[in-house]
């Protein structure tokens, strides 16, 4: 078993944030060999246009440019109670992941989660929605200031009450990185168990022959699969090294075959997850991943 804050874990993998983006999936999620079951992220209000068409993957790399849609937390709320007891029945932590827009609305969103039965949330920080003086949105994940504040709120909100919480983080620069792990270390209390690295990298460019962007003619997309793989291993180690103990460091990024589940535990992972491998292969990906069983 491992042990992140409260949860617990039978085997070290599990199918990340995007795996889920509606209940049916979710069921489908409990009857995989995936440790836990993560749903997905959900806005307070619903975002985007699901018409299928989220991802471009060329079965390594994938890059998604259109958000990743999502009904809303009114449209999952029953669901989400009903998945909470599905879950524990199957015996897998239940996590939430949402994605806000304001430190309020972090917060009301995990509180909502936590009261549907959430064992854990997770703070989608790689969600653009700070206003900088440009008018130009960034994400928690570019900004330990606001991360603090979060915290602070959190921590005041929550404390006693609720638990756990995680965060997923883009990658970052080292020096953001550092201040990211002394604002958790200092603020984040025992609510904060656990950093997930990483979200896709953001606004790159996957050009066609012809120049246009393969997730539209000028658009910027999100980098998941291999290319990630690299960079969220050396976050993992950053953080490893950085953060209290008390704090888990979950492995995200490019993980396709058992080696690379390895190389994140070597770094220092408890648990490694994983979004573009399963969109790729569906649960089959766990045979190709595990021949063998998966053991902690
Ligand atoms: C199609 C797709 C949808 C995703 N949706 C979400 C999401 O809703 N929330 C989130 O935090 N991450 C989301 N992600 C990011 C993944 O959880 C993961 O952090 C990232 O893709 C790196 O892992 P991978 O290389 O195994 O895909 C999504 C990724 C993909 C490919």
């Amino acid at each position: 078993m491992i042990q992140i804050g409260n949860v617990l874990l039978k085997n070290p993998l599990f199918l990340a944030a995007g795996c889920a983006k509606h209940p049916d999936g979710a069921r489908k999620i409990l009857a995989s060999p995936s440790a836990a079951l993560v749903v997905g992220s959900i806005t307070t209000e619903p975002y985007g246009v699901d018409d299928g068409d989220v991802l471009w993957c060329d079965g390594a790399r994938s890059v998604t440019g259109f958000g990743f849609p999502n009904a809303g937390i009114d449209a999952w709320q029953s669901d989400l109670v009903e998945l909470a007891a599905a879950a524990q029945e199957a015996e897998k932590p239940f996590v939430v992941n949402v994605a806000g827009n304001s430190v309020e609305d972090y917060l009301n969103l995990a509180e909502r989660a936590f009261v549907a039965g959430a064992d854990a949330v997770e703070l989608n920080f790689a969600w653009p929605c700070l206003l900088s003086s440009r008018l130009v949105k960034h994400s928690f994940s570019d900004d330990p200031a606001a991360v603090t504040e979060l915290l602070r709120a959190a921590r005041h909100r929550f404390a006693g009450k609720h638990g756990d919480l995680w965060l997923k983080f883009s990658p970052m620069q080292p020096t953001i990185l550092e201040q990211m792990a002394a604002a958790i270390g200092e603020v984040g209390g025992k609510l904060v168990t656990a950093v997930a690295c990483c979200g896709p990298y953001p606004r790159t460019l996957f050009l066609e022959p012809d120049g246009s962007s393969v997730v539209g003619s000028d658009s910027f997309g999100q980098m998941s699969g291999e290319v990630l793989r690299p960079i969220a291993l050396g976050q993992v180690r950053q953080f490893r090294t950085l953060l209290p103990a008390e704090v888990s460091v979950i492995g995200i990024g490019g993980v396709s075959i058992r080696e690379h589940v390895d190389q994140y535990l070597y770094m220092g992972a408890a648990a490694v997850g994983l979004t573009t491998a399963y969109q790729v292969g569906g649960t089959s990906v766990f045979d190709y991943l595990f021949a063998e069983e998966v053991t902690a």
